[in-house]
Order: structure tokens, then sequence, then C-alpha cells
């Protein structure tokens, strides 16, 4: 395929997605990642019942090879055992989909790992769920960047107009910045290390319905640049890999 084609396929699913949406209850089990290239984000929902895949949804804030790749592999995996949906991978539904450019490969990562994702979290409910963190680990380079683009509080959100924020789940006051942020910035990107903003379904609606970019399971590791924040180094606790944001300013 040339680098820049799509198959019939792919554009059929990214014009008719199949399985968008979300599951709700206490017996779903959800798959949350972000992409390293992009910044592009993916979540599955799985319902499992007799260890097999009864419904499955995504919701994806990624591009068009994302939204394809991910109604694929929900049509891949429904009506699956856990242990075979498991074994599904970008290459089995980049082939379904009769190949992807291969520029575009990367977007494909999307769906794959949410889905491994939303079974390892399947799997940890099914046994003893762990206790949900509550603090972020100690962050390398606040110290250095204190006055470069780190805020512990920002009295006048006007000064971060249009630079791209992290934003650190503190609770409901750092749900309402991002919200109020989002309105002048091009990005706001809202971090937690829990599978749950503060604990709270609210507050992660309020989050979504701004717009704002949600990372799950994730901790800022360090803050990179010269003389002010250029990048934040992200550990994905639950994929343990580490990747780079560009950011402007971080909200501790
Ligand atoms: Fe981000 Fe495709 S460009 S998922």
């Amino acid at each position: 395929m040339k680098s820049t084609t799509y198959s019939d396929k792919v554009l059929d699913h990214f014009r008719n997605p199949r399985n968008v949406g979300v599951l709700e209850g206490e017996d779903i089990a959800v798959g949350r990642v972000g992409n390293p290239v992009c910044g592009d984000l993916m979540e599955i929902y799985i319902k499992v019942e007799d260890n097999t895949i009864k419904d499955i949804k995504f919701k994806t804030f990624g591009c068009g090879s994302a939204i394809a790749t991910a109604s694929m592999i929900t049509e891949l995996a429904k009506g699956k055992s856990v242990e075979e949906a498991e074994k599904i991978t970008r290459k089995d539904v980049a082939e379904e989909l009769d190949g992807l450019p291969p520029i575009k490969m990367h977007c494909s990562n999307l769906a794959a790992d949410a889905l491994r994702a939303a079974i390892k979290n399947y799997k940890k409910k099914e046994n003893q769920p762990e206790p949900a963190k509550t603090e972020f680990m100690k962050i390398t380079g606040v110290d250095r960047f204190k006055d470069g683009g780190v805020y512990h509080k920002v009295v006048d959100i006007n000064r971060l107009k249009d630079k791209r924020v992290i934003i650190l789940d503190r609770g409901e006051d750092s749900v309402s910045r991002a919200c109020s942020l989002q309105k002048i910035s091009p990005r706001v990107i809202f971090i937690t290390p829990n599978q749950r903003v503060a604990f709270n379904r609210n507050f992660e609606e309020r989050l979504r319905k701004a717009r704002v970019k949600i990372l799950f399971e994730s901790e800022v590791l360090e803050i990179i640049g010269t003389k002010t924040v250029e990048k934040i180094k992200i550990h994905d606790l639950n994929e343990d890999e580490v990747y780079e944001l560009f950011a402007d300013a971080i909200i501790l």
C-alpha cells in the first residue's frame, strides 16, 4: 500500500464505525491508553460473561486510522474468549483492514493496547483490585523550573493563555482549573495515577465535556527543558512505559 492510500475497509470503518460508545456498570472493565507518538487517546470497554467478551465499545480522541482500527478490533474481539481476544495484535487488525499506510501503523497500537489494558483490568478486578494511589511520586525538575513554567497554584489563569498545560489530579480544584484553562489553551492534559479522576465519576464527566484530555494511570517523572519547561516525561503505569510530551507549563 502506498504511504497515503487507505483501503476500502479502512474508509468503511472510519465512516461507519462499529461499537462506538461506553459501557457502564460494576462488571465493566476499561482500558485507557495514550499514543506516545501523537498524544491521542483510546478507551475500550468490555463486558465479560463466562470468560467470553459479550459486549465491547470504544471511544477515541484519535485520527481516522485510530477510529477504523478500534472499530475493527471490537468486531474481532466480540464473542471471543478472554484468552483469544488477548492475543489479537495490531498486525491482525491491520490485516483485517486490508492494510494501513505505513505512516499510520502507530495508530493501530492504540486499539490493540487499549483492548489488552481492558483485559488486564478485567483480570485484576476478578482477583483483588489494587488499592488506588493517592499521591504522585517525586518529580525531578520541580525546583529547577519553578520560575519557568512550574506552578503550584495559578492565581490568574490568563497567564497560561495559548500554552500547552499539564495538570496533575489533586481533586476538585484541579478539575475546575483544567476545565477553565481548556477554554483559553490549545491543549490541556489532565494526569491521574488512578483509573478514575479523583475517584469521582462526575469529575471525569466534567473534564470530558470540557474536552480536556485525561491520561489515566500515569505519573510525571521529570520536567525537561533548558530555561523553561519544554517537555514532560511520563510513566504509563499500566503498560510500564515511559514517554515524553511537549508542554509549556505544569500545574502541580
Ligand atoms: Fe494519533 Fe493516529 S495520529 S492515533
